[in-house]
Parts: C-alpha cells; sequence; structure tokens
C-alpha cells in the first residue's frame, strides 16, 4: 500500500496527542532519559511552550497517510546539534520512524555533524539511527527518569554529508 510521510510546523492541536504518545509506559521505558512525570500536564506544556519559542530547536509534527503519528526534532546540546523523535506506540513497527528521521535530515536539519543519544537497550532508535547513517561514537551512563536508576547510553554521530550518509 503506497504511504504518503510528511513533516510540518507543530501545532498547538498536535499538543493533546503527543502527550498522549508521552503517556505510554513502554515507549517511556524504552526511551529511558524521559521527562521526570510523563502524566504532568503542567510540566508538559511548559516544556512545549519553552521549546517551540527556542530558535535553537527545530519541532516538525509526523503526518502519515494523513495522521498524525510522531514528532521530531533537534536541539542544541553543549553547542552541537542532536536530534530525537518519538511515534506514538499504535504506529510503532511501520517504518515511520526512519523515514521521519530520514526526512528530517534531508529536508530540516542538514548541518552536519548532527548527534543523538540513545539508551544503549532501546534497538529501535539505534536502528532507526543506524539506518539513517549514524554511527556509535561514544558511551556513557545517565540517571533515566523512566527506569528511577543509571543507564548506559550511546551518543550517535552522523558525520559530514558524502561521508556516510545514504538512503535507509
Ligand atoms: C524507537 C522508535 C522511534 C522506532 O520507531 P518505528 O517507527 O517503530 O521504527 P521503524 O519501523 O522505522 O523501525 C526501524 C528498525 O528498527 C527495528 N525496531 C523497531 N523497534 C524495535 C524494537 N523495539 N526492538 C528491536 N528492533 C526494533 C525495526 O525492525 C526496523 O529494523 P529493520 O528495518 O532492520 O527491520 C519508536 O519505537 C519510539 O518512538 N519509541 C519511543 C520513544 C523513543 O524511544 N524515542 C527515541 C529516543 S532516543
Amino acid at each position: 500500500m503506497p504511504t504518503d510521510l510528511r513533516l510540518r510546523e507543530v501545532v498547538e492541536a498536535d499538543l493533546p496527542l503527543f502527550f498522549d504518545f508521552q503517556l505510554d509506559p513502554q515507549a517511556n521505558h524504552m526511551a529511558a532519559f524521559t521527562a521526570r512525570d510523563p502524566g504532568d500536564r503542567e510540566a508538559f506544556d511548559a516544556h512545549w511552550r519553552k521549546i517551540l519559542a527556542d530558535p535553537t530547536t527545530i519541532n516538525r509534527t509526523i503526518v502519515w497517510n494523513g495522521r498524525v503519528v510522531g514528532s521530531v526534532a533537534s536541539y542544541v546540546e553543549s553547542g552541537r546539534p542532536e536530534v530525537t523523535y518519538w511515534i506514538g506506540r499504535a504506529h510503532w513497527g511501520k517504518g515511520i520512524g526512519t523515514r521521519a528521521l530520514a526526512a528530517f535530515l534531508a529536508q530540516v536539519n542538514t548541518a552536519r555533524p548532527i548527534y543523538a543519544r540513545v539508551a544503549k537497550d532501546n534497538l529501535g532508535s539505534r536502528r532507526v539511527l543506524e539506518k539513517c547513517g549514524f554511527r556509535v561514537a561514544g558511551e556513557s551512563k545517565g540517571f533515566a527518569n523512566a527506569r528511577g536508576e543509571e543507564v548506559d547510553e550511546l551518543l550517535l554521530e552522523l558525520p559530514a554529508i558524502g561521508k556516510d550518509e545514504r538512503e535507509p
């Protein structure tokens, strides 16, 4: 079946859906480095107000066959651009994460190198990144709110265009 994936600016009406996606316990466990309390709507709203007003953060809504299915973003951490994404659980396993990140990197943030952080055991996210050309560039540990403990984390890097980037 042909599928249509688009990225567009985030609008206020997307936020209740993003909040629902954020409530999912399985997704939280997977992502590990999440909001302290995913059910805190006020903190969620404050976070989105902040990132939508921040010119160094680029947010996009992922629309798949006309439905909002998640978000993808880049932000600056310690002076370096990083990407992040979250797909609603009902839409996992259809290639959306990979296609959305590839589209974001091709159309929206073409800065290179660009980085991502992922819990070492988040195999889905790691695979999405590797299919988009990222390679493991480091390892550390950090406190993961979703798990209440320190978790191993990988830093992945997408090097300069032409060096390693390819179609997923
Ligand atoms: C990680 C996430 C983005 C994957 O999205 P998705 O749309 O299901 O990913 P895709 O369908 O593009 O799958 C890409 C690859 O990862 C694999 N994969 C996906 N989920 C997986 C999992 N839980 N375990 C192992 N492999 C997995 C797929 O099989 C596919 O590999 P293949 O092409 O070799 O078959 C999604 O599960 C998610 O949003 N999780 C919660 C939030 C999160 O972890 N965000 C990232 C924070 S770093």
